[in-house]
């Protein structure tokens, strides 16, 4: 078969695409983020006369998207997405790229939200995995590896001690969740912004300041967004922003923290060091945007993505739903599907034995006091 992948093209996403090779597909690669390619990962691919590079290391916005109208041209069988870009862009100009393919999986959080968009407008065409919303990928990769990464590159590109900080985390979901929480390890003092009372009260039970942005922004040295969201630092916070204060953002789209009014406000910008934009504002205070507003953990000088440690379950889980859907005597209709529970759980068993843990095993009187409401050990 023939399996398109947006993604960002760095050395993880190289073994995902040797692994798809391997189980005998040829392989059209592009990019989900016209910033996060890594140019050796490409030449290392192209060596393979089976895989097609639909990209280049460092694109602009407008050849990105000639490169991915490109690759759907070659009405690939599979699509393997990371933000839906692929997919809308399929339903949007190219339909008979949506007649002929079997379905696709969606790699994240915000292109999960818009295949749901794409299905609740009637307009998808065919089926689609939410990988990213299996426990298998959004308990792990999202929690730990954007909690980690995400701190870890925005740290190392400022050259900031993060330890008696005030850090603003917008958004509590699985990302915010886990970027609040190692924040706290590293001695910040936290606060949460949300729109959803639940994670909200859920950011405050975990020990968290929760606040609205326009208050929290007024404070904080440093905002890092994670909501999947727009507009999420605009104008009015901007106002607010103390002098010194690090903006960044780990969401998949570059519209959370709104640098083109920044920009305008700004009498003076500067690069004082790669990865961050020094803007200094009309009276005298001066905003730090790192990555340029894009994913910090993967656009930054010094990003590298999420550790192969944990980028293995999640794109394990990729090419899970990618043979299940290609293989499937019974494929899923046209719709956003939950991946099969018993592929989460066979991945589960197969990474804990690769890190050489152990777990326990139900007994047969386990299992029993399990499974009978009448048994008589219950009262
Ligand atoms: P999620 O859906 O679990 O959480 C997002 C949270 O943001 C929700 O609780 C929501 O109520 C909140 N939110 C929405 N609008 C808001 C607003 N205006 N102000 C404050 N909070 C708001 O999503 P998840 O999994 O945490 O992903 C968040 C973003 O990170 C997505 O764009 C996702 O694609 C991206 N992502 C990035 C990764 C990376 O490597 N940097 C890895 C995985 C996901």
């Amino acid at each position: 078969m023939t399996v398109a992948i947006a993604s960002h093209i760095e050395v993880k996403t190289g073994i995902l695409i040797e692994t798809l090779r391997a189980a005998g597909a040829r392989v059209l690669v592009t990019a989900s983020e016209p910033q996060s390619t890594d140019a050796a990962v490409i030449e290392a691919l192209e060596t393979d006369a089976e895989i097609e590079c639909f990209l280049e290391a460092d694109m602009d916005d407008e050849a990105w998207d000639v490169a991915q109208h490109k690759l759907l041209e070659r009405q690939p069988d599979l699509l393997f997405d990371d933000g839906c870009e692929l997919i809308a862009k399929a339903h949007a100009s190219h339909p008979e790229a949506v007649d002929t393919a079997i379905g696709a999986a969606e790699q994240t959080t915000a292109g999960v939200t818009r295949a749901q968009a794409l299905a609740d407008s009637g307009a998808l065409g065919f089926p689609i995995y939410a990988v990213n919303d299996t426990p298998m990928k959004c308990q792990f990769d999202n929690v730990h590896g954007t909690g980690e990464s995400a701190l870890t590159n925005l740290l190392i590109t400022t050259n900031t001690v993060l330890a008696g900080k005030r850090l603003v985390v917008a958004g509590y979901g699985h990302c915010g969740r886990g970027i609040a929480r190692k924040a706290r390890g590293l001695g910040a003092r936290t606060t949460v912004t949300e729109v959803d009372p639940l994670a909200a009260l859920k950011a405050h039970m975990d020990g968290h300041e929760v606040a609205p942005m326009a208050e929290a922004a007024s404070t904080d040295d440093l905002v890092l967004t994670a909501t999947g969201n727009r507009d999420i630092v605009r104008g009015e916070h901007i106002d607010q922003l103390p002098d010194g204060a690090i903006l960044a953002n780990a969401g998949h789209f570059d519209v959370e923290v709104d640098v083109a009014t920044i920009e305008q406000r700004a009498t003076d910008t500067a690069t004082p060091t790669p990865g961050i934009t020094r803007y200094t504002l009309a009276d005298g205070r001066r905003i730090a945007v790192v990555a340029g507003g894009r994913l910090v953990n993967l656009t930054g000088p010094a990003s590298r993505g999420h550790p192969a440690e944990v980028m293995d379950t999640t794109f394990a889980m990729m090419a899970a739903a990618g043979i299940e859907l290609a293989t499937s005597q019974n494929p899923p209709p046209p719709g956003v599907h939950s991946v099969p529970p018993s592929l989460d759980r066979n991945m589960a068993r197969r990474a804990l034995s690769v890190r050489g843990l152990e777990i326990d095993s139900l007994t047969a009187a386990q299992r029993e006091y399990q499974e009978r409401w009448d048994h008589p050990d219950a009262y």
